[in-house]
């Protein structure tokens, strides 16, 4: 592992409305041996809310992360703060039952509720806002559907109620209305918790990698990065790093990597009521409105598709579909400021997975599965997780337990395995060319005889090669042309444009074959 190694916030080329607007939050290099009660991994929303909860218990804490505060998938949310699931009420009462789905509405709800009392006793600047969000009916969607999703929410324990319209008449057609959902300015919550945390004892620690996460003989687990040598021994570790790097397969099998868009445009001030806006689509998109002084900014969403599943350039028509899709349903919206991608995974029954890591000891925590609702997965894990460390019940833990396997997301799981089966049948192609021809600052994987190597042209010409195999499971490597970064379309893991892992489950670089 090099020392030179980028952080996981040098993770793609796009520049997020929040990171345009905010200084990243460092923190200083993990030094030496620390002993604590527990040790987070990741200071992203997950890492963060657990640092946070479990420092207001009076746990001893320590944070660490090889980038800056919330330098990982935190600061290219949206941060829709949202009780109403994306994957909607009746699929996860389909896989989970009515109980099932009264604790996803119940713990998100919650997760709310928390983040606003947060904002309020530790006096977080984060423009935090309760809103009405409206679910839209759109595309195949029939008001049949949408009956039947208001009496699954309903049944889940939400407040809704069905309207002929949203207040945007552009957005035509019946939807649901929940209230009581919010928004915020995720950076600037980010740096208010890691700030509160801090008052309450908890020590974070930046640019430091960790690449070993072992349990001792005493029982308790060894927090390690060789690079810096230093460790910490906790007597629970949390690994919220978004994608676990220390568990390679039972989890990482029941999850799907999807990359979403994301555009922000400038809106004449208090020209869109705000509120959360979603359609029905398939791929949905998701509408918010960020106050500004002089302008608001409408922050618009979607055109997820899973990783690996778009040729080279499609990226760019992505942002033309959103774009479009944005037009013409929020006409008023003037000059586009930003836009930018990034990766949510998606599990295969709508939930994420807070708990014990599935082939680990009990001590050995995780929080994984954002599925696109990680602002609010994030803070459950922040209250589930912490309950864990104090061995207290939680009614939700059965529910986001990573060693589940629900019976009837079966059908989900085999058909997301036969997809990653075929990202594995990427090996089997002959990739032709000349990597001379390839244009500067694009990069693409070629293929002699066994090998399959990963070929940047940097802006000078020079050929920068690595193995385009993927050091988690040996995935192939594909070229992300809007991020300027490889991706592995097996389980996520990413890479910078040199081949330096910037996002997990791989923990490691493209091996150099120069
Ligand atoms: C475009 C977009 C829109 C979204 N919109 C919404 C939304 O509206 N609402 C919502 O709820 N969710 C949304 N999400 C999802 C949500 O933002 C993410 O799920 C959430 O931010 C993930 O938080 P996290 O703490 O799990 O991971 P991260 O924020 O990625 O944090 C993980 C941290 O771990 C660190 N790390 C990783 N590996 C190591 C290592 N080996 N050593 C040390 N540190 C390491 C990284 O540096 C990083 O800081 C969106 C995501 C995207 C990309
Ligand atoms: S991420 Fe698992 S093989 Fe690449």
């Amino acid at each position: 592992m090099r020392a030179d190694r980028p952080a996981h916030d040098d993770d793609g080329q796009s520049v997020s409305l929040w990171m345009a607007e905010t200084e990243p939050r460092r923190a200083p290099r993990l030094e030496g041996a620390i002993e604590v009660d527990v040790c987070v991994v990741g200071a992203g929303i997950a890492g963060l809310s657990t640092a946070y909860c479990a420092a207001c218990e009076g746990l001893s804490v320590v944070v660490v992360d090889d980038g800056a505060v919330a330098g990982g998938q935190t600061k290219r949310t949206t941060a829709h703060l949202s009780s109403a699931i994306d994957d909607h009420f009746t699929a996860i009462e389909r896989v989970h039952g009515v109980a099932g789905a009264r604790a996803a509405g119940a713990s998100h709800a919650a997760a709310i509720d928390r983040i606003e009392s947060i904002v309020a006793d530790e006096h977080i600047d984060c423009a935090f806002e309760r809103v009405d969000g409206y679910l839209c009916l759109a595309g195949d969607a029939t008001p049949d559907w949408l009956d039947r999703e208001l009496a699954a929410a309903r049944r889940a324990g939400l407040e809704v109620e069905i309207a002929r319209r949203s207040p945007v008449a552009t957005l035509e057609g019946p939807c649901l209305r929940f209230p009581r959902q919010a928004q915020l300015h995720p950076l600037r919550y980010a740096a208010g918790l890691a700030d509160a945390a801090e008052r309450r004892g908890a020590r974070i620690f930046g640019a430091t990698h960790v690449d070993a996460i072992e349990p001792r003989a005493d029982g308790r687990i060894r927090v390690a990065s060789h690079a810096s040598g230093a460790h910490v021994d906790a007597r629970f570790a949390v690994v919220a790093t978004n994608a676990p790097i220390h568990e390679r397969v039972a989890v990482h099998t029941k999850q799907v990597p999807h990359r979403t868009y994301a555009m922000a445009f400038a809106l004449p001030a208090g020209a869109i009521p705000r509120a959360l806006y979603w359609d029905t689509l398939d791929p949905y998109h998701y509408v918010r409105i960020h106050p500004g002084e002089r302008e608001d900014v409408l922050v618009s969403g979607g055109e997820d598709h899973r990783i690996g599943a778009l040729t080279a350039g499609a990226a760019a028509e992505r942002y033309e579909r959103l774009e479009d899709w944005t037009r013409r349903h929020f006409p008023v919206i003037e000059a586009e400021r930003y836009r930018w991608s990034g990766e949510v995974l998606e599990t295969i029954d709508g939930l994420a997975f807070i708990g014990p890591t599935p082939s680990g000891p009990a001590n050995l925590l995780m929080a994984s599965g954002d599925s696109g609702m990680g602002m609010t997965h994030g803070t459950i894990a922040g209250i589930l997780l912490t309950d864990l460390v104090l061995g207290r019940e939680n009614p939700w833990a059965r529910w986001y337990d990573p060693a589940r396997r629900p019976l009837a997301a079966a059908p989900h799981y085999v058909s997301d395995t036969v997809e990653t089966a075929l990202a594995y049948g990427e090996w089997l192609k002959l990739v032709e060319g000349d990597p001379h021809a390839l244009a500067p600052n694009t990069g693409g994987v070629f293929g002699w005889g066994i090998h399959r190597r990963a070929i940047y042209c940097d802006p000078d010409g020079k050929l920068h090669v690595r193995s385009a195999v993927c050091p988690h499971l040996g995935g192939l490597v594909g070229w992300n042309d809007a991020e300027k970064t490889w991706d592995c379309p097996c389980h996520g893991s990413r890479f910078d444009r040199y081949g330096r892992v910037v996002q997990g489950p791989a923990n490691a670089d493209l091996d150099d074959v120069s």
